[in-house]
């Protein structure tokens, strides 16, 4: 996706304060799923970073940005929905794919950081957008203090993001989908994210 067209959604995104109003109409519309995907990562992480003190513009455009390159090496919902070690190993794909899936962050880090106009940030983010400090696999337990806030809360704003788009007819219960967030994201560090995203839909 060209600049100017990023620039173009972060402003819609950014403009509209009611989130429930945006998913709906993002879920609502009919594109494929990986651009569906970055579209509700981007609107969930943009909501939930204005509630911090350390939000500011240039932030909110790492997670735009982040939001549409960080699984630019992967094609489909498979393989992008995968979100720990123990779901990919539980996965029906090739050891071919498998490396894919795991390594994927790190590849779209080594391949945008050719690029010169990428904030060091935004590349930052993509590379630990599973939360592994190298790119290559998933969030683990011990590791999770080693990356930063703004990768925490994108993270945790990919996993609701998964959970309404995979939810039949949008219809859903916020606090099971918080709850299997912290099944998957259970060192605590992650809490604050997790309680701000159902901050955005109490308001
Ligand atoms: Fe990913």
């Amino acid at each position: 996706m060209a600049q100017k067209t990023i620039d173009s959604v972060f402003e819609e995104i950014d403009s509209e304060k009611d989130i429930k109003i945006l998913l709906n109409k993002i879920f609502k519309e009919n594109k494929d799923f990986k651009y569906q995907s970055s579209m509700m990562t981007a609107a969930i992480s943009i909501a939930m970073v204005g509630q911090f003190s350390w939000s500011n513009n240039n932030i909110k455009r790492d997670l735009m940005f982040c939001s549409f390159l960080h699984d630019m090496f992967l094609s489909n919902k498979d393989k992008i929905l995968i979100q720990s070690e123990q779901q990919l190993n539980n996965s029906f794909l090739t050891d071919k794919e498998s490396v894919l899936v795991r390594e994927h962050a790190k590849m779209s880090f080594d391949f945008l950081e050719r690029s010169d106009n990428i904030p060091q940030s935004t590349l930052k983010l993509v590379k630990h957008h599973h939360g592994a400090v190298s790119g290559i696999g998933f969030v683990q337990k011990d590791l999770s203090s080693a990356i930063s806030e703004v990768e925490k809360l994108f993270i945790i704003s990919e996993s609701f993001s998964h959970q309404l788009l995979s939810s039949p007819k949008g219809k859903v219960n916020i606090n099971r989908m918080a709850e299997k967030t912290e099944s998957l994201y259970s060192d605590k560090v992650f809490q604050p994210y997790i309680e701000a995203f159902l901050k955005c839909f109490k308001s």
